[in-house]
């Protein structure tokens, strides 16, 4: 029988544009210095270490033997009416569950698919607007769904808010914005929620709000675009990765404007990605209970005080962060803050340079409140030696 050959094949060269997932590169850098081994304590990546609270884990362990069929891609009537009680306890305002809410696996690829689902390319509509630096999945979700990224930056004295008066919207198609934000840990205030909201129907684009963090906070509780009395043109997307602690389980979900959800609705069942049903019974649980997260919150604002006053202690700023589980924090002197990074990498402590999400980044590095407390203290100390 004749061999055959290596298929040949081109990958698309989005993949070569868009480099390697800067977190990857983080993740090397910590594994060469832990071969050599340091102990090192990693605040880079946002990934909470927190065990789940027991009742969810009872929920996921019960619906196990229920959860051999596919799980219905408009998720089940049972997390969407959970959802819609936990919208109207927290933000004091009503959903339909039936019209204006989807469940998704975790907000990353509702986040990444979304250009895909709205985009008309032939319409001449084909901007992505999101801020920078920020999460990079916004500007991927757009180039891979055909789009053109446009970067707002987010500035100190703006206070980390994009400058909303200095954009053609006409040819815009979707604005993401996120706050609480990662990565400067800021908050907008409803007024600036409403005011995007306002220019969204206005020039006939679409606002989505990645709100993952909403639930982790230091001072107030941050506002929420599902408190907009008007949601047309509004999108709204939560996670129970940060809030629950889970992040391996993989849950969230998109609301508002019914018309966008019923989009979505239609859009979702050819990716496959329905959350697993016992993933949503679980689900049902972690959104039905306020309790673990007060927990969580005490435990973050423990591990910030522990994390600030070192840096304070050696007269390092701390440039945002009213909410989210990060410290965005200024470099000190001129170092760029990759270079900053990897000397704190080699006295055991991974940050993020702020560069890695978006050049506005410079001058600044993320410090991630994920270790636990014990480990937060070894880094606080670690952090004082080197400053
Ligand atoms: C701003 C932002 N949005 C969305 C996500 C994705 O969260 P999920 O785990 O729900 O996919 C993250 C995760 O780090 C994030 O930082």
């Amino acid at each position: 029988m004749p061999r055959l050959g290596r298929i040949s094949y081109v990958p698309s060269p989005l993949l070569a544009r868009v480099g390697t997932y800067p977190f990857v590169r983080l993740e090397e850098a910590r594994r060469r210095v832990q071969a050599r081994g340091v102990h090192v304590v990693d605040m880079g990546v946002g990934d909470p270490r927190e065990r789940a609270d027991p009742r969810i884990e009872r929920a996921l362990v019960e619906a196990v033997p229920h959860a051999s069929g596919y799980p219905p891609a408009q998720g089940l009537p049972e997390l969407r009416s959970a959802v819609a009680r936990w919208v109207g306890r927290r933000f004091a305002s009503e959903l339909d569950p039936d019209r204006e809410v989807i469940p998704t696996l975790g907000a990353k690829e509702a986040i990444f698919s979304l250009a895909q689902a709205l985009l008309d390319r032939d319409g001449g509509r084909t901007l992505v607007a999101y801020t920078e630096p920020g999460y990079p999945v916004y500007e991927r979700g757009a180039l891979f769904a055909g789009g053109e990224p446009l970067a707002l930056p987010l500035l100190e004295e703006n206070a980390f808010l994009p400058d909303l008066d200095g954009v053609d919207w006409e040819s815009v198609a979707l604005l993401w914005l996120n706050y609480p934000n990662n990565p400067t840990g800021a908050v907008a205030p409803l007024a600036f929620l409403e005011q995007a909201a306002g220019l969204a129907r206005a020039h006939g684009f679409v606002l989505a709000a990645d709100e993952a963090y909403t639930e982790l906070w230091f001072e107030a509780p941050p506002a929420s675009v599902l408190q907009l009395v008007d949601r047309t043109n509004v999108l709204a997307f939560h996670s129970l990765s940060k809030r629950s602690s889970m992040t391996g389980y993989r849950s969230g979900f998109v609301a508002g404007d019914a018309e966008l959800v019923a989009a979505l609705r239609a859009f979702r069942p050819t990716v496959g990605t329905a959350p697993q049903e016992f993933v949503q019974r679980a689900a049902v649980a972690a959104w039905d209970d306020e309790e673990h997260v007060e927990r969580n919150r005490a435990l973050y604002a423990e591990k910030r005080a522990i994390i600030v006053d070192a840096l304070v202690r050696r007269g390092v700023r701390v440039a945002g962060s009213t909410a989210t589980i990060y410290l965005w924090v200024e470099v000190p002197g001129s170092e760029p803050s990759e270079a900053f990074a990897a000397r704190l990498l080699e006295r055991g402590v991974v940050v993020s340079p702020g560069s890695y999400f978006g050049p506005s980044g410079e001058g600044y590095v993320r410090i991630a409140l994920t270790p636990p407390v014990e480990e937060c203290r070894r880094a606080a100390a670690l952090l004082e030696d080197a400053l």
